[in-house]
């Protein structure tokens, strides 16, 4: 009890000495909470001195397990992979003294021979680089762990998907058509490709965002690729499919009009690999334990809904944020927000003809609607870690169509069969040489005995003598599994045929599930799709080619062909071709229903003459739903009583942010010069800074919600915003503001702001 006015003083001061170590405390945890910290230690001012063992990765990040090339296990600890001791030394762990200056013949002298040192750096670095992926080059992976539900015993037998058997996973989404450093969000299908590191094996799921495929047969990968890859006399353009190669193939080769429409629609731009759906695309073969089998297709189903971003986004942050993707995976697992899917089936009885409800289960160009097969869930997929290292981790990583596990197998899909032989074939180059298989991101965590030898960059030491079969010098091992354990190709009986290299007649409609595709679509969706037709075709030189690809959309539907030859100021010529009527798939549409905000990005706009408390409100209620709010202020720094700032005015865009909060109405700061900084418009006495009049303007365009409260309100109305208009949220303070502005996030976007022509 205090009973005297000095202690009562001393109290009070110590009080509030409490007080602000709680609020700087709050702060800092508010600061930490924003991902993106290079480092798992703040880097001191100075150049650190004292000798210390290596950093220890971030707390967000992890690595292969620490297996044998064999698939034993090490107990070693991960960061054992990693570089080791405190002193830096050559590649045979010798310590060096320096490494600033070659051995010269004296200060000004020559460089000597001798300095092997010098010679093994730049002999090293001369061979960092190794040939990237001929597609799905660029790309970002992640690690985490599945778990099976147990609903798939009755149709497959494979171990992970029995129930509550936890497998680790290592994921890496992609863009198709684009080089290493090509921007994340070009139109353009996106890989998903999982290796399960199962006890049986490791098995891979090697799929797409898109549920269909150019082409019907594999022998035409080449074909679509060198059309859709640059020009190969100009190399350009980098990552785009609004070229006249890409047209002048699709359009002639109509198999592809499927696959070319999803790329049209939103799905070839999603908001973030988070929020896309993935599909094994082909047809694949299950057997449970009684040998039973099941025709499958797998499917990938985000917790987070399938979302895009529009095509203005796509092309400003093609620039603004070339890495948007892979920083939003990396940045909201780092920030807690572990993205997850569901793995499941549609099962086929495994009759002969492989035809489902009249559609033939070994086109790829063909997916079999939801409605008429349900996904059945199997398992939860959870993305938790981010890699350690991007080019031993995402870039080593081999995926291939052909690692299976028991109870898994292959149909006779014609592109299935392509890619069977392809990607081992190709890693044997990118990878430069047969054991690739030993690089710890692609070890299986099942014990390995399989009498390959020798190669270049062999890691195993294998003993014994005797690797082949039969054998007695080295006891007969390895022996063969009995086929309870061992995979074994379903039995399935091939009729007698005669060689052709042709298509079932089957394969011949190209166009009604593009009709089925497109009648899905809602209204808005429906716009965004004419707008990429035509915006594509209209960067194709050759008249013909949009001719001719105007004659595929009037087989599709007359009103899309009618829009997009308006725009391109040409006729619409009238169908060809007699296509079946086509009801629409409902599940194919993204939209209409709400769905999780984990990990998205809000901007607050603050000004440090506006309501800084409802600030922090904002940011703590912001956190609470386990979204990213960015600070953006005139200045760097902190604004107020130590509000951290993410982005200033100079820095910020609209792209990246899902929604924008406005907490005050800040006047031009002196940066905004249009000599300075090109966003700035010449008026500098407007009543708002004109970077933030475009920060909010483009989040009206793209259809955000926005919020504002106390004099953010007046910087709506500077920018001719009423504070009645759809999806602008204006309340009294910033908690009440952020309550109603997530509501208006569950649904994506203010999709009602979006004029349609229909
Ligand atoms: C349904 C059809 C297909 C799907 C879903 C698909 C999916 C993928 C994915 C996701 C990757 C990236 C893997 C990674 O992240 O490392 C990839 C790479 C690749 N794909 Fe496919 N692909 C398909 C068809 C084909 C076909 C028909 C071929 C060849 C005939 C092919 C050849 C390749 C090659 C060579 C790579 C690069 C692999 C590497 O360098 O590691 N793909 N594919």
């Amino acid at each position: 009890m205090v009973d005297k006015p000095g202690e009562f003083a001393a109290a009070a001061v110590s009080k509030a000495a409490e007080a602000v170590e709680k609020a700087a405390k709050m702060v800092e945890g508010m600061k930490r909470s924003v991902p993106g910290a290079p480092s798992s230690r703040p880097p001191s001012l100075e150049e650190p001195t004292e000798p210390r063992e290596p950093l220890p990765p971030k707390k967000d990040q992890s690595s292969p397990e620490t297996r044998t090339p064999t698939g034993a296990e090490t107990r070693a600890a991960r960061d054992a992979l990693g570089q080791q001791g405190e002193w830096l030394t050559t590649s045979q762990g010798v310590r060096l003294y320096e490494t600033d200056h070659s051995l010269k013949a004296g200060e000004r002298g020559p460089t000597l021979l001798q300095d092997h040192h010098l010679r093994e750096k730049v002999m090293h670095f001369d061979h960092e680089r190794i040939p990237e992926r001929v597609v799905h080059a660029r790309g970002a992976g992640a690690h985490g762990s599945f778990i099976g539900y147990g609903n798939a015993d009755d149709v497959c037998k494979a171990a992970f998907l029995r129930k509550d058997v936890e497998t680790p996973v290592f994921v890496r989404f992609s863009t198709v058509v684009g080089s290493r450093g090509s921007a994340d969000t070009v139109r353009d299908t996106r890989g998903f490709a999982t290796k399960f590191y199962t006890e049986e094996g490791t098995y891979d799921l090697v799929g797409n965002n898109i549920p269909v495929f150019f082409i019907q047969d594999g022998i035409k990968f080449p074909d679509i690729v060198h059309a859709a890859k640059p020009h190969p006399d100009r190399e350009i353009p980098q990552a785009q499919s609004a070229h006249d190669t890409f047209w002048d193939f699709v359009s002639l080769h109509t198999e592809a009009q499927h696959h070319t429409m999803w790329n049209m629609s939103d799905r070839g731009i999603p908001r973030s690999y988070r929020t896309m759906e993935g599909f094994g695309v082909h047809t694949f073969r299950l057997s449970n334990s009684d040998g039973a089998t099941t025709l499958v297709k797998f499917h990938w189903k985000p917790k987070l809904g399938v979302h895009s971003i529009t095509w203005e986004e796509a092309q400003m942050l093609s620039g603004v944020d070339p890495d948007f993707h892979r920083r939003d995976l990396y940045d909201a697992i780092e920030a807690g927000a572990h993205p997850q899917w569901e793995l499941g089936i549609q099962t086929f009885p495994d009759v002969p003809e492989q035809t489902f409800e009249g559609i033939d289960l070994l086109d790829p160009t063909k997916l079999v609607p939801e409605e008429l097969a349900p996904v059945q869930p199997l398992g939860l997929l959870t993305l938790d870690a981010n890699p350690t290292n991007f080019f031993a981790e995402s870039e080593q990583v081999a995926f291939h169509a052909g690692h299976l596990v028991p109870g898994i197998d292959v149909t006779d899909d014609p592109l299935l069969h392509a890619r069977l032989f392809s990607y081992l074939d190709t890693q044997l180059t990118r990878l430069g040489g047969p054991n690739f298989s030993q690089i710890p991101i692609n070890r299986p965590h099942a014990p390995v005995n399989d009498m390959l030898r020798d190669g270049f960059m062999q890691q195993g030491v294998h003993s014994g003598v005797a690797p082949y079969r039969p054998n007695s010098l080295d006891g007969g091992c390895p022996f063969h599994a009995g086929t309870d354990s061992a995979f074994v190709e379903a039995p399935v009986t091939v009729p007698a045929a005669t060689k052709v290299r042709d298509a079932p007649a089957s394969f011949d409609d190209h166009f009604s599930q593009v009709r089925m595709f497109w009648n899905s679509m809602s209204p808005v969706e429906q716009e965004h799709i004419i707008n990429a037709y035509t915006f594509e075709l209209a960067k194709c030189y050759e008249p013909v080619i949009r001719e001719r690809q105007l004659q595929a959309l009037a087989n599709i539907d007359p009103g899309l062909c009618a829009k997009v030859a308006e725009g391109l100021g040409m006729p619409a010529p009238p169908a060809d071709l007699k296509v079946a009527s086509a009801d629409p798939s409902p599940a194919l549409s993204q939209l209409g229903q709400t769905w999780p905000l984990d990990g998205r990005m809000v901007a607050i706009v603050v000004d440090a003459e506006g309501d800084l408390s409802g600030v922090n409100d904002a940011r703590t209620a912001l956190f609470a739903a386990g979204i990213v709010p960015l600070v953006v202020a005139a200045h760097g720094g902190t604004v107020g009583d130590g509000i951290e700032v993410q982005r200033t005015f100079g820095t910020a865009r609209s792209v990246e942010f899902d929604a924008v909060l406005i907490a005050g109405c800040p006047a031009p700061s002196p940066d905004a010069l249009t000599a300075r900084d090109a966003k700035s418009g010449a008026d500098t006495n407007a009543a708002l800074d004109p970077r933030v009049a475009l920060l909010i303007t483009e989040a009206w365009r793209h259809a955000k919600a926005i919020g504002a409260w106390g004099t953010g309100s007046d910087a709506l109305t500077a920018t001719g915003i009423d504070a009645s208009d759809l999806g602008i949220v204006a309340a009294e303070n910033g908690s009440d503001v952020v309550e109603a502005l997530l509501v208006l996030m569950g649904a994506h976007r203010v999709w009602d702001r979006f004029a349609t022509s229909a």
